[in-house]
């Protein structure tokens, strides 16, 4: 029997319960599917920090990437500075286990959870492939005359040609895995962030060795109104880590709204970490009223990863039964109380594995 090891931080607001849910689904989908999964949680957040002083000590990620993979609900507490633990948690195992895809699908499970008008699941249906450890996030940024009125403020966006290549490889890969339209659209904004030029050149070389894929381009502006008029022109779609990061929250909505966007944080081959696409939420902690059902589906992509794709698929399709029959309402706040759908989406898989 497989036997995966688990890191979990459940983190700050609503992390911790949404990741709850999650993982008694995921205990059910190894009970189901005759895997183990051998969890440590981890206690590191906001709350931890501000009780210790502690953020995430070199000892405790040491062993944390030991693990098969990471569970993460949330991060972000507006106690602290902005920045603070998303610097200190999230962009750590970003940056220092070198996760360099953001592995975002935008899929609408079904009709009645999108805004957009007269656009249904087979119009929704891309992934977004974010280049993760580069771009404006590196970090390099500085002040100068600090609250002066001269003052200055700078922060770098950084493109290394093996950091480009590897994302834009990913996602011509994940195009041919896929095998729906063929299609990866590089988004960028070379026509002013002059910087992306180097996008534009490596996309079209590495494009080169992948006859059986076509490519479209589109800059980022241009590409937040295609996925509101034409969601369905995309497949897969690469672009740099903060458009990444923005265009994703807009994938989000039209696949539903942040209470279904799940994500990885991929380096192929080596520990890698799930989580929701959604924050923490904070006038919601603690209220058991936001929805799992983002944490459920990132904990299905985890075992994805994993190479457990049967039970990754019997998570969507849980998760997809009960919204499409309406025994789930939707993915809001306050639809459901949070436990109730980790019930539900137990209870469906349960009954899934009996049916089939
Ligand atoms: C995300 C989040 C993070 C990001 C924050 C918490 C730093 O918005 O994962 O999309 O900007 O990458
Ligand atoms: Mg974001």
């Amino acid at each position: 029997m497989n036997q995966y090891e688990i890191a979990i931080i459940g983190g700050d607001g609503i992390g911790p319960e949404v990741t709850h849910e999650a993982m008694r689904v995921a205990d059910a989908a190894a009970d189901i599917f005759g895997f183990g999964m051998r969890k440590t949680e981890y206690p590191y957040g906001s709350q931890h920090f501000i009780d210790t002083g502690e953020m995430l000590p070199d000892a405790a990620f040491e062993e944390i990437k030991q693990h098969a993979a990471i569970y993460l609900g949330a991060i972000g507490d507006p106690r602290l500075e902005a920045g603070k633990v998303e610097y200190g948690i999230i962009a750590k195992c970003r940056f220092d286990l070198d996760l360099y895809i953001n592995l975002r699908p935008v899929k609408l499970l079904h009709e009645s959870l999108c805004p957009l008008k007269g656009k249904g699941p087979a119009d929704v249906d891309m992934l977004i492939v974010r280049e993760n450890t580069e771009g404006a996030y590196t970090g390099m940024h500085g002040f100068a005359h600090k609250g002066q009125a001269n003052e200055v403020s700078t922060q770098t966006m950084v493109y290394t040609r093996v950091g480009v290549e590897r994302a834009v490889r990913y996602a011509f890969e994940a195009a041919r895995a896929r095998n729906k339209k063929k299609t990866v659209t590089l988004i960028d904004k070379a026509n002013a962030v002059r910087a992306h030029d180097l996008w534009t050149r490596v996309f079209a070389e590495v494009a080169t060795e992948y006859p059986d894929i076509s490519t479209e381009h589109a800059y980022i502006d241009a590409a937040c109104m295609w996925m509101i008029k034409n969601p369905e022109w995309f497949d897969v779609a690469v672009t740099p880590n903060l458009f990444g990061d923005i265009i994703s929250d807009l994938g989000a909505m039209v696949q539903g709204g942040m209470g279904i966007a799940a994500s990885g944080n991929i380096h192929p081959g080596r520990v890698s970490l799930f989580e929701p696409i959604h924050g923490s939420a904070p006038k919601y902690a603690g209220k058991g009223v936001a929805s799992p059902v983002a944490a459920i589906l990132a904990s299905g992509m985890m075992f994805g990863y994993l190479g457990e794709l049967e039970a990754e698929k019997a998570i969507e399709t849980a998760v997809s039964n009960l919204l499409c029959s309406g025994r789930m309402k939707g993915v809001g706040t306050g639809m459901h109380p949070t436990s109730e759908v980790g019930d539900m989406v137990v209870a469906e898989l349960k009954a899934l594995t009996v049916n089939s």
